[in-house]
């Protein structure tokens, strides 16, 4: 790609943009403080990876008001972290942070401070190239480049890259522009600038390209289609999962929670125990509950202990539903396959509780028989198990 002249009017435009009409107060941008801290970018980076920033400024909030240094978060219980992460989805992110804490504490022992350089950062439990960008930018004020989904769609457009951004070859020529229009000072106010850019003008749909201070060279815009970049393949249509939901209770009412295990989905958070039914793919059948060699990595095996108990016992859980919805079972989407999950209930006997918790103990399972309240209050539980209870 050859460069046209404008490459070097391209940061001081959006640079004078941004002064005016970006975002200043966001409660973790560090770009304008004479001691700017990691710990608060990294934080709000990590946050900011898949979710809004409206949704993510209570969250961060008050994980910044428990946790207030990384030696904070890495002293912590997961369960806490968990319960301050709960619902704000991609959990992954929380456990990366978790451990992420541990490894910075370890790195900040050694070394008398954080990591200084981006390669230093991309170490860190969950932080990829675009991430540890930002934190040495707006984080440490030193010179680092971002190349996150906002900056992609703001370059593509404006060089009129039309490559597949899903390929690495495209991927490529897009770090290779994103660095060589990154100014070498001051490029954490050039990387909030970007992100600006992206989330508030050069939007995926409706871009204003009337206020852009780029839109005299923008390739895009002269073509007349800025929607039509970046060119992205057609994704398969995600499978769909159908499970249900067990809200198994003792005589005083209380509920069985599992703990998930670390790995897989909602790992390390409290879940009702879910009975897999089967996996599809638009009309295709993937897999069924009777197929004997189907192991879903996230059927667990507490799961699989209490559905083989109540078999055994012939107990019949019964749909639980609310006659005003109509969209019983409820659907919760995740990266990859949406989830359907109908809730069904069954009530047992004393007797059965304890039988029921042995061959949980004995299956090394973490369990608990709580209200729902309590479950609701105290522990890490994913949105959709409140979705679940509402039905
Ligand atoms: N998205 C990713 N990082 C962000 C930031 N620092 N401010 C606003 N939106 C973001």
């Amino acid at each position: 790609m050859t460069l046209s002249a404008n490459s070097d009017t391209f940061a001081p435009r959006i640079l004078t943009w941004f002064a005016t009409h970006g975002r200043h107060d966001l409660p973790w941008q560090q770009h304008q403080t004479d001691t700017p801290n990691p710990y608060i970018v990294w934080l709000s980076e990590v946050m900011l990876q898949q979710t809004q920033v409206t949704t993510v400024i209570p969250y961060f909030t008050r994980f910044m008001s428990s946790f207030p240094t990384v030696q904070d978060l890495a002293r912590a219980d997961w369960d806490d972290v968990a319960e301050h992460w709960a619902g704000l989805g991609y959990y992954a992110r929380a456990r990366n942070l978790h451990k992420g804490a541990g490894q910075l504490v370890a790195v900040i022992e050694e070394t008398n401070d954080f990591p200084q350089t981006v390669d230093g950062w991309q170490a860190i439990s969950g932080v990829g190239q675009s991430t540890a960008g930002a934190i040495v930018a707006m984080g440490l004020h030193g010179y680092g480049v971002i190349c996150d989904g906002n900056v992609k769609r703001v370059l593509t457009r404006w060089a009129g890259i039309d490559g597949d951004i899903t390929k690495s070859a495209t991927n490529k020529q897009l770090w290779a522009l994103a660095t060589s229009l990154t100014p070498k000072t001051d490029s954490g106010h050039y990387a909030q600038a970007m992100m600006d850019m992206g989330a508030t003008l050069c939007t995926r749909r409706n871009p204003d390209c009337e206020r852009c201070p780029v839109q005299t060279d923008c390739m895009a815009y002269a073509e007349g289609r800025p929607e039509f970049y970046p060119v992205k393949a057609k994704k398969k249509p995600k499978p769909s999962k159908f499970s249900d939901a067990l809200l198994l209770k003792n005589p005083e009412g209380e509920t069985l929670w599992l703990q998930r295990p670390d790995s897989g989905i909602w790992g390390g958070l409290w879940c009702l125990p879910l009975a897999f039914r089967q996996k599809t793919q638009g009309k295709k059948v993937l897999a069924t509950h009777q197929d004997d060699n189907v192991y879903e990595q996230e059927y667990t095996l507490a799961e699989q202990v209490i559905e083989g108990w109540l078999t055994q016992n012939d107990i019949d859980c019964i749909a639980t539903s609310n006659s005003l919805l109509d969209d019983d079972p409820i659907k919760h989407t995740l990266t990859h396959f949406h989830w359907y999950l109908q809730a069904k209930t069954a009530t047992l006997t004393d007797a059965q509780v304890s039988e029921l918790s042995k061959a949980l103990d004995d299956a090394g399972a973490v369990y608990q028989w709580l209200d729902e309240a309590a479950a609701l209050a105290g522990l890490g539980v994913p949105k959709a198990m409140g979705k679940v209870l509402e039905v």
